[in-house]
């Protein structure tokens, strides 16, 4: 969807979107409307349950003394209770009501937000960011969808006094939404298009981006003992690959943040293998490693003034005759044994080397991965928040801000020596599983063994890369969390490194 932004005036085709607040009389071009239409707007607000508060909307198809083919008046609620998440929801709401409609084009006025706490520049660009994440689609295999039901609306005017700086801050908001979008894209696509060769031969393209793309195949990482990562892949038709994305923003002289993700291709469990229903979703299980991708696009594409390297380890987890056996040890490159005794807790494996590797070669000043690793992230979060384990205040503190300001909400859980005993084994240095109890925690306590003591914060995506339904900014599907969370927590980071 092309979108643009514009100085107030009445359009001459398509929806025109005029704000309500709560309990409140029509102003600006919602008042000039009104006088135009002979009163169509309070004649509508009478006759139907809208009464301005967020998220209500009334339509008004064709009304008579205007150009405009319909009218939206979609109320704001209390403007003090405004904040520019909450604006790019009302702006994902428009797109989702619009975008099959069969309008063509939507023009927002936005006159109720200026005076407002969230300036009338900053509202214009969080409904622009709203209609655009919202009216993403990932549709390339539906090829007999009716006419009717196609989406319809492909350009929006966002009309605000605000215009000429909207504008440009919306033009450096496309680098985050580019990668957001990268990150649907890959998520979405079925397992057997996105298995771990085509994943990094995505990658590669991020080169188009000025992003140094390195892939490792199962030879290199032999030789460098990954043998964790490759006991995952190892029953596979597919070659195991570790791609390296580098992003030297302030020189590559800098140590630099490093962006580790769990790209599981598809997660079958193994010789311990899942449950037939709902495997399919497994197919998301390379969630992390997606949005380790979306982001350095993100970075790469606003040309973030930092070093980041972003690092992903992709298998794909399949029961063969070569598949690993629970009982199996294996040697990460870490030097630490592992006991395998559950081939569905495989992420932690991949990870393990995927880690070691980030830090032994990249020094990194922190490293953040991400993964889909426990459904007992579910359990405890549900669809809502991401949980988040890292023993840095300060990363702690920034990881909670930017889920707030991003909308990309994560919760701290906590890290504990304590739970060490779960994974003890007398068989090797670590097992993979640590029983029934506290399973997001045990798995990222296994995962701390394997960062050397280097800053870290571990994300479990699992609730929240895909969802069954539609949210505010996304279709039902992959959401592309995480890659805002991250450009906002980067962004923090080049102003003040502390
Ligand atoms: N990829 C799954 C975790 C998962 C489950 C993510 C459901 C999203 C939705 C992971 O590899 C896994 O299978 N974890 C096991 C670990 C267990 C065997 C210790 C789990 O959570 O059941
Ligand atoms: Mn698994
Ligand atoms: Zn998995």
């Amino acid at each position: 969807m092309k979108i643009s932004f514009a100085k107030p005036g009445l359009p001459e085709t398509g929806a025109l979107v005029v704000f309500g607040r709560k309990d409140g009389a029509l102003e600006g071009t919602a008042a000039e409307l009104e006088e135009r239409t002979g009163g169509a707007l309070s004649r509508a607000m009478a006759a139907s349950r809208y009464d301005g508060s967020r998220g209500d909307v009334v339509e008004i198809l064709a009304p008579g003394g205007l150009d405009a083919s319909r009218v939206l008046l979609v109320g704001i609620g209390t403007p003090a209770e405004l904040t520019p998440v909450e604006i790019e929801k009302i702006g994902g709401r428009i797109a989702a009501r619009l975008l099959s409609s069969g309008e063509a084009k939507v023009t927002v006025a936005l006159d109720p937000f200026a005076g407002g706490p969230v300036d009338a520049g900053t509202a214009a660009v969080a409904i622009a960011t709203g209609l655009k994440l919202r009216s993403y689609r990932f549709d390339k295999y539906r090829t007999k969808e009716p006419a009717k039901k196609k989406p319809s609306l492909t350009e929006a005017v966002v009309m605000t006094d605000a215009h000429e700086g909207a504008a440009e801050r919306f033009e450096e908001r496309k680098a985050a939404i580019a990668g957001v979008f990268l990150t649907r894209d890959l998520t979405s696509e079925p397992p057997n298009v996105i298995y771990p060769e085509s994943f990094a031969e995505e990658i590669k393209q991020l080169a188009t981006d000025g992003v140094d793309v390195e892939v490792l195949g199962e030879a290199e990482m032999k030789k460098l003992g990954m043998n964790a990562l490759l006991a995952v892949g190892q029953g596979s038709a597919h070659e195991s690959q570790l791609v390296v994305m580098r992003w030297f923003g302030a020189g590559g002289e800098t140590q630099p943040l490093a962006f580790v993700g769990k790209g599981v291709t598809f997660d079958t469990g193994g010789i311990s293998l899942k449950p037939s229903e709902g495997m399919d979703q497994m197919k998301w299980d390379m969630g992390g490693a997606g949005i380790v991708t979306g982001l350095m696009r993100a970075l790469a594409r606003r040309k973030a003034k930092v070093d980041a390297v972003g690092v992903v380890g992709l298998v794909e987890n399949m029961p063969s005759g070569r598949a690993q056996r629970p009982g199996d040890v294996v040697r990460s490159m870490s030097g630490q044994t592992i006991e395998v005794l559950n081939t569905d807790a495989e992420g932690r494996l991949v990870l393990a080397d995927a880690l070691w590797y980030t830090q032994d070669r990249f020094k990194p000043a922190l490293m953040i991965d991400l993964a889909t690793l426990t459904g007992a992230m579910i359990v405890s979060l549900g669809h809502e928040y991401a949980g988040f384990f890292t023993d840095d205040e300060t990363v702690a503190g920034r990881l909670g801000e930017c889920g707030a300001a991003t909308g990309d909400k994560v919760w701290r859980m906590p890290l504990d020596k304590a739970y060490d005993k779960l994974i003890d084994t007398p068989t090797a240095d670590v097992k993979n599983i640590g029983g029934k109890w506290a399973g997001s925690i045990t798995a990222a306590q296994f995962l701390k063994r394997f960062t050397n003591d280097v800053p870290w914060a571990h994300i479990d995506v699992a609730g929240v890369v895909w969802s069954e339904k539609d949210g505010d900014l996304y279709e039902k599907g992959a959401t592309g969390f995480g890659v805002r969370l991250l450009d906002c927590f980067t962004r923090n980071y080049e102003s003040d490194p502390a």
